[in-house]
């Protein structure tokens, strides 16, 4: 692998592969006291972020040294983007500075597209940590992760991904990816928060959360990103948690086995209820424990193993 960009296209083996990767650096870790592998030494993973991010960047920073990689954060508000300084001229600086792998979010969709190109000859390598409503490949992956622990595979299983698809590239991910593992994906949203062109995507479409609740394996709540919102797509935030929040009523809808997710951060009360976000069936902080070995494994890809940069 050499950069990871979209879940859209991926080799299935690859993302399994993956997968397992985590799934082993998980089962090597757990329970040690001193959490570092030396797989990357040596090595340098610069995180860039241009928008706002808890779980992501310290998920990153995290897997980075946990395997002895040297990882710099910078953040746009605190570098020279401030000054006007253009991406591809700050992604320049940060290859020659000695950048093994740069990780971006950027609000841009198609801005790790174009990292990756202006990086091509320095040979660094682009993760995808979020691009505008696009993509967001390595939290899609977490949540594959996640799923294939509580429901043992995704052959035939019903996940649907609830609320506001329009501005969520966590859904875009996780629609490919998981579509591409065997599972089939519902997306139920009120009209207005779906994408054009919806069609063409491997799901089915609906607008009745309480209709589609028994036959999901799981429910995947993303937030309502006021930020990507200019106008209104709907009524009001008590009228959108009326009609597609999760709360306690609706969850005993769901089959017994069902999982809960949410990528975060979670708006509590306006997509989900707290006693929902909480009970045993969510599986969200086992999403954020996942995620460092998701991106572990990632790195591992790119950077160590024999099929890294082919
Ligand atoms: C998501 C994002 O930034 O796309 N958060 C995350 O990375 N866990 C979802 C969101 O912001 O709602």
């Amino acid at each position: 692998m050499k950069h990871l960009l979209a879940t859209d296209g991926l080799d299935p083996a690859l993302a399994t592969a993956v997968l397992d990767t985590a799934e082993e650096l998980k089962h090597t870790l757990l329970g040690r006291e001193v959490r570092k592998l030396p797989t990357l030494r040596g090595r340098t993973v610069i995180t860039l972020f241009y928008e706002n991010s808890t779980r992501t960047r310290v998920s990153f920073e995290i897997a980075g040294k946990w395997m002895s990689a040297d990882v710099i954060n910078v953040s746009a508000s605190s570098s020279s983007v401030n000054k006007g300084e253009s991406l591809r001229d700050t992604a320049l600086t940060l290859a020659a500075a000695g950048a093994d792998c740069v990780i971006i979010r950027h609000p841009a969709s198609g801005a790790a597209q174009r990292l990756s190109g202006w990086l091509a000859e320095a040979g660094t390598a682009v993760v995808n940590a979020g691009d505008g409503t696009h993509e967001h490949p390595t939290q899609a992956l977490l949540d594959a992760a996640t799923l294939r622990e509580r429901l043992g595979s995704f052959e035939g299983r019903r996940i649907g991904i609830v609320g506001d698809v329009l501005h969520s590239r966590v859904a875009r991910s996780n629609i490919h990816l998981l579509s591409a593992l065997g599972a089939e994906v519902v997306l139920v949203a009120p009209p207005t928060l779906l994408p054009a062109g919806v069609e063409s995507l491997p799901v089915t479409v609906s607008h009745e959360l309480d209709a589609e609740l028994p036959a999901l394996d799981a429910v995947m709540m993303l937030r309502v990103q006021a930020e990507r919102m200019h106008g209104g797509f709907f009524p009001s935030a008590r009228e959108y948690s009326i009609a597609y929040g999760l709360n306690e009523r609706r969850m005993k809808l769901l089959p017994e086995h069902a999982v809960v997710l949410h990528p975060g951060p979670m708006l509590r009360g306006m997509e989900i209820a707290s006693a929902v976000a909480d009970s045993p069936a969510s599986a969200i902080t086992e999403q954020v424990r996942n995620g460092v070995h998701v991106r572990m494994a990632v790195l591992y890809h790119l950077l160590a193993s024999e099929g890294a940069a082919a």
